[in-house]
C-alpha cells in the first residue's frame, strides 16, 4: 500500500479460524442467490459471541446480522470502514473475517477533528487497538478512495458511517464506481426512514438519489427500526 493522505496507524492480516463453525467457502462471484440468502441458523449460533464483544449499541442485533451477512456473502478482500469513532464496526469486521477464516485487509477512517461533535477523544479507536485493523485519520471519502484505487479489482466492503449529512453521503456513494461490480458491496447505517420525523434522513435520501443514475444489483433498507442499515450491490 502506498502513502495515504491520512495517518496509517496499524495494518495486520492474519486470523485464525474460531470454534463455531462457519459456513462453507463458494463463489464469490456468483449473482445466482440474494444477499439475504445467507446462512441464518449458523450466524445466529456465531452472533452471541460477537455481541459478547461489541455490544448492541450503536449496531443493534438485526443490523449485527446484516454485517455479517453481508460479509459472510461477498468474503471481502478489502473492507474500508468509514467513522472509525470507538471502532465498533471496524470489530465487527474483524471478527467476522475471524470467524470465516477470510483474510482481509480492515482499513477504518475518522477525522481528527475535536470540535465536531462526535469526536471521541481518547476512545477513538478503542475497539481495535492493538488488533490488525489499519486506523486512519482524515476525510472518509478522500481516504477510501486512495485505497480503493491502490487496490483495484479486489472485492471490497465499504462501509459508509461517517458524517450522516445527504451531501457526504452521496459523495461517498460515488467511491460505488471504484468497486468491482458482481463482487463488492456497500453498507449504510443510519438509514431508517419515516416522512415527517425529525431523524436525520440524509443517507437514506442520497441512496435514493444515487441508485438512479448507478444501478446497483440489489438494495435492501432494513426498516425494521432506528437506526437503520442499507446494503448496496455492487
Ligand atoms: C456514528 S460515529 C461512527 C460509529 C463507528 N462506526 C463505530 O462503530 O463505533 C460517526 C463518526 O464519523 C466521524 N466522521 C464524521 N465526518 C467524517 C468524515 N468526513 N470522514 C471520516 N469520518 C467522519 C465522526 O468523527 C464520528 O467519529
Amino acid at each position: 500500500m502506498g502513502f495515504l493522505s491520512g495517518t496509517r496507524l496499524k495494518l495486520g492480516s492474519r486470523f485464525k479460524r474460531s470454534s463455531i463453525a462457519s459456513p462453507a467457502r463458494r463463489s464469490t462471484d456468483s449473482t445466482s442467490r440474494a444477499f439475504l440468502q445467507t446462512e441464518k441458523c449458523l450466524l445466529s449460533k456465531w452472533l452471541p459471541s460477537l455481541v459478547r464483544v461489541v455490544g448492541t449499541h450503536p449496531f443493534p442485533l438485526d443490523e449485527l446480522f446484516a454485517m455479517a451477512g453481508a460479509f459472510e456473502y461477498h468474503r471481502p478482500e478489502l473492507v474500508v470502514d468509514i467513522g472509525t469513532h470507538l471502532g465498533k464496526s471496524a470489530r465487527v469486521w474483524h471478527e467476522v473475517a475471524k470467524w470465516l477464516g477470510e483474510p482481509c485487509q480492515i482499513h477504518t477512517v475518522d477525522l481528527f477533528d475535536p470540535n465536531h461533535p462526535e469526536f471521541p477523544g481518547k476512545l477513538l479507536g478503542q475497539f481495535i487497538s492493538g488488533l490488525p485493523v489499519a486506523q486512519h485519520l482524515g476525510d472518509g471519502h478522500t481516504v477510501a478512495r486512495e485505497i480503493l484505487l491502490a487496490s483495484p479489482g479486489k472485492r471490497v466492503l465499504l462501509f459508509l458511517d461517517g458524517d450522516h449529512a445527504y451531501e457526504t453521503v452521496l459523495r461517498e456513494l460515488q467511491l460505488a464506481t471504484l468497486l468491482r461490480p458482481g463482487a463488492s458491496c456497500i453498507l449504510v447505517h443510519d438509514t431508517f426512514y419515516q416522512p415527517g420525523a425529525s431523524y436525520n434522513h440524509g443517507p437514506y435520501l442520497a441512496i435514493e438519489e444515487y441508485r438512479k443514475t448507478f444501478p446497483f444489483r440489489q438494495v435492501v433498507h432494513l426498516q425494521l427500526g432506528l437506526p437503520g442499515l442499507s446494503y448496496l450491490q455492487v
